[in-house]
C-alpha cells in the first residue's frame, strides 16, 4: 500500500526548475524560494545563514511546509517537486490515500510504516471532516516527532469563496498543536491550465465517442448511467473506476440535475485527472455541466476547479497519455 504513495503519473517530471513562475504573482517566485529552503536543510546546505537567501524570520527550523492558493497555481506541482528533493524513504498522496491508510492498516501499524520517512507530502488536506481532521493531527504529530518533514497543499473548502483566503487560517486553526509546526506559503495567480487559453471544453461528439476502440484502457458510457451509477458507489472508491483507464468517453453529456450529483460528479473528476485520463465526450461541452445556481453557491470554488480539469483533460492528446 505504501508503495503506491507516489506522486501521480502527470506530477512525475514536476520540478522546481520546470515551474514557470507568473512575473505578474510574485507570490509564485516566492513558494519556488520557500520550497528550495525547505528542501535544502536536507542537503545539509541550510540556506537560511546566506544573507540574500534568508528564510523569513522564525520559519528556518519548521518541520511543515503548507502551499495555500487557488486552483491551478501549481501546488500539486511543487510539492511533486519538494518530494523529489527528499532524500531516502518518502511518501505523496493525498488526504484521502493517507486516511485510507490508516483505516485500512490501523493506526499504530501506519504510523510504524511511515516514520523515518524523510517527507509525508499530502495534497489536498482535507478539514471537511473533523474527525479525520484530529486524526491526521495526531497522526503527522507523531511522525513529525521521529524527525518527520511534512509538505501539504491546501484542498478547496467548502465555503471559501472567491480567492479562497481563508484557508490556510481554516489549515491552522484546525490542526491545533500542529499549527505553530508549519510555514504558510499563499500562491496567487490564475489557473495556468487556462494560461494558453484553452478555455473551453472540447467537444468530439457522440460519433466520435462510438468510435473509440473497445480496449481495456477506454470506456464508453452515457453521462446520464454514470452519473446515476456513482450514486451506488462510495466516493471513496472512486479511485478503484478509474483504475488502469486511459481514454473516457461520455456520451450525451447533460447538466448535471443538483447539487449532490455535481459533488459526486466532482469527485470523480478529481479521480479522473489524478489518473490522467483523456475525456473524449459528446452533447453539451463539459465546462457547462455545472448551473448558475451551483456556480454562485457554496460549492463555487470546488466546481470551477472540476471545469478547469474537465477542460484540460478534453484537450490532452490521445498520444500524450
Ligand atoms: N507555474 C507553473 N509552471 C509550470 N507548470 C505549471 C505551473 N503551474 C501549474 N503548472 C502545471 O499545470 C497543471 C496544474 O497545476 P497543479 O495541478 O499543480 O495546480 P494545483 O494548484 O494543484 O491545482 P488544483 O487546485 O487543481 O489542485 C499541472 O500540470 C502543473 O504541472
Ligand atoms: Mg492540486
Amino acid at each position: 500500500m505504501a508503495a503506491s504513495l507516489v506522486p501521480p503519473r502527470q506530477f512525475a517530471d514536476a520540478r522546481l526548475e520546470n515551474y514557470r513562475p507568473d512575473p505578474e504573482h510574485p507570490s509564485q517566485a516566492d513558494a519556488v524560494e520557500a520550497v528550495r529552503a525547505f528542501a535544502a536543510s536536507w542537503s545539509g546546505r541550510p540556506r537560511s545563514g546566506g544573507l540574500f537567501r534568508r528564510a523569513p524570520k522564525g520559519q528556518e527550523q519548521r518541520p511543515g511546509l503548507y502551499l495555500d492558493g487557488g486552483f491551478g497555481v501549481g501546488k500539486t506541482h511543487l510539492l511533486a517537486a519538494l518530494w523529489h528533493l527528499a532524500p531516502g524513504r518518502k511518501y505523496f498522496g493525498t488526504f484521502i490515500e493517507y486516511t485510507a491508510l490508516v483505516g485500512a492498516l490501523g493506526y499504530a501499524e501506519a504510523v510504524r510504516l511511515l516514520s523515518g520517512a524523510s517527507l509525508i507530502a499530502i495534497d489536498e488536506f482535507e478539514l471537511d471532516d473533523p474527525g479525520d481532521t484530529m486524526l491526521m493531527s495526531r497522526f503527522l504529530g507523531e511522525l513529525v516527532a521521529g524527525g518527520t518533514r511534512i509538505g501539504a497543499t491546501s484542498n478547496t473548502p467548502p465555503n471559501a469563496l472567491g480567492e479562497g483566503r481563508f484557508a490556510a487560517a481554516d489549515f491552522l486553526r484546525e490542526i491545533q498543536g500542529l499549527a505553530d509546526r508549519f510555514t504558510t506559503v499563499r500562491i496567487g495567480g490564475l489557473d495556468y491550465r487556462r494560461r494558453d487559453a484553452a478555455e473551453s471544453a472540447v467537444v468530439a461528439g457522440d460519433a466520435a465517442v462510438e468510435a473509440l476502440p473497445d480496449d481495456p484502457g477506454t470506456t464508453v458510457d452515457e453521462f446520464d448511467a454514470l452519473i446515476a451509477h456513482l450514486a451506488t458507489v462510495h466516493p471513496a472508491r472512486y479511485v478503484g473506476l478509474v483504475d488502469g483507464l486511459r481514454t473516457a468517453g461520455l456520451l450525451d453529456v447533460r447538466a448535471l440535475p443538483g447539487q449532490t450529483e455535481a459533488l459526486r460528479f466532482v469527485a470523480l473528476v478529481d479521480r479522473l485527472y489524478d489518473a490522467q485520463v483523456r475525456i473524449v465526450a459528446g452533447g453539451l461541452p463539459l465546462d457547462r455541466v455545472f448551473g448558475e445556481d451551483m456556480l454562485a453557491g457554496g460549492y463555487r470554488k470546488k466546481y470551477l476547479r472540476a471545469i478547469s480539469r474537465l477542460v484540460a483533460m478534453t484537450h490532452a492528446a490521445p498520444e500524450s497519455i
